[in-house]
């Protein structure tokens, strides 16, 4: 891969990558994956984005803790602040699972650190965007409501190159209601958006329950997987905002290791559609061959692991 200045010198597109998340103790995990594996192929891209948007918790939450994320993990990301509610305006969140705070009760006692921190509001962020000529690349782990809006610019659209987002049942029950994932049940207007972007485009893909309940793992086996994270702080962090949970399913990482490492995963083509009122995220599809949605099912479990555990020793 040519580094970032032969690129721009040669009046190539700028490539950017763009994190939309809504940490959420999953995501802050998918954070520190993405941030070392960033680390570890530094010239992929030129320009980094989190947009920090409503989920697990409301948006001033995963806001505070995307900054959090990005000083523990040392994250060469601009913030970008997302959308705080759904397409049709309504919310629900996931505290149960993520604590009030969105990190196990653990917020404030990283917050020091991320006090001073340029935020960029989206509206502003997309107009800039659009002025340029970069190719645009996507992980998203939330609910899709800024990626919403991405989608709904076509200059933007035109520019994309890949999505992978964390969502979606397909032959799994739900999470949040029997037949919906939270981030699908979250935003059904901006799954359907994406499923649109898809039909136009080959290039999305989407990591379900399906696959993400096989990471499914003890927290004390987690953290024993851990000790040779050399970063103390890092293991320190993890630590603390897991401490709440006995057993821990890695969503969000996995959907960041279908991006970096499409090879270790394996996937079906599908059509699909999203319920918007009877069953709320509900996802209707059926596998075929050639069609224009890649659903990761399945992928190497051992590699998942020792790939998360090198990235975090690049941190
Ligand atoms: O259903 C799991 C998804 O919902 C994950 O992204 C988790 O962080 C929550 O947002
Ligand atoms: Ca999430």
């Amino acid at each position: 891969m040519r580094d970032n200045k032969s690129r721009l010198s040669e009046g190539m597109n700028k490539k950017v990558l763009i994190f939309d998340c809504d940490p959420g103790i999953d995501d802050a995990i998918a954070l520190a994956f993405f941030s070392g594996v960033i680390k570890q192929n530094k010239n992929n891209y030129d320009e980094y984005y989190i947009i920090s948007t409503w989920g697990n918790v409301p948006l001033e939450k995963t806001l505070k803790n995307s900054i959090i994320c990005k000083k523990i993990f040392d994250i060469p990301v601009q913030i970008v602040r997302g959308k705080d509610k759904s397409i049709r305006g309504d919310v629900i969140f996931a505290e149960k699972v993520h604590g009030k705070d969105g990190l196990g009760g653990y917020s404030e006692k990283y917050f020091e650190i991320a006090k001073e921190e340029k935020i960029t509001d989206l509206k502003f962020f997309l107009d800039n965007l659009e002025n340029q000529s970069s190719e645009i690349e996507i992980i998203a782990t939330g609910p899709l409501s800024s990626t919403y809006d991405i989608l709904s610019r076509k200059r933007l659209r035109e520019r994309i190159q890949k999505v992978v987002w964390m969502g979606g049942a397909f032959f799994e029950d739900g999470n949040i209601t029997p037949y919906a994932e939270f981030n699908s049940y979250c935003d059904p207007e901006g799954v359907e958006i994406l499923i649109e972007f898809a039909k136009e485009k080959k290039c999305v893909y989407f990591v379900p329950l399906d696959s993400t309940k096989k990471t499914q793992i003890k927290r004390d086996d987690f953290l024993h997987i851990l000790e040779t994270v050399k970063n103390k702080k890092v293991r320190e962090f993890i630590s603390d905002i897991t401490e709440n949970a006995k057993v821990l399913i890695l969503h969000d990482p996995l959907a960041v290791f279908a991006f970096f490492f499409p090879d270790l995963v394996k996937t079906f083509t599908s059509y699909a559609e999203v319920d918007k009122k009877a069953f709320r995220g509900r996802i209707y599809s059926i596998i075929s061959p050639n069609q224009y949605l890649e659903v990761v099912y399945d992928f190497d479990r051992e590699n998942f692991f020792r790939s998360l555990v090198s990235s975090l020793n690049s941190i």
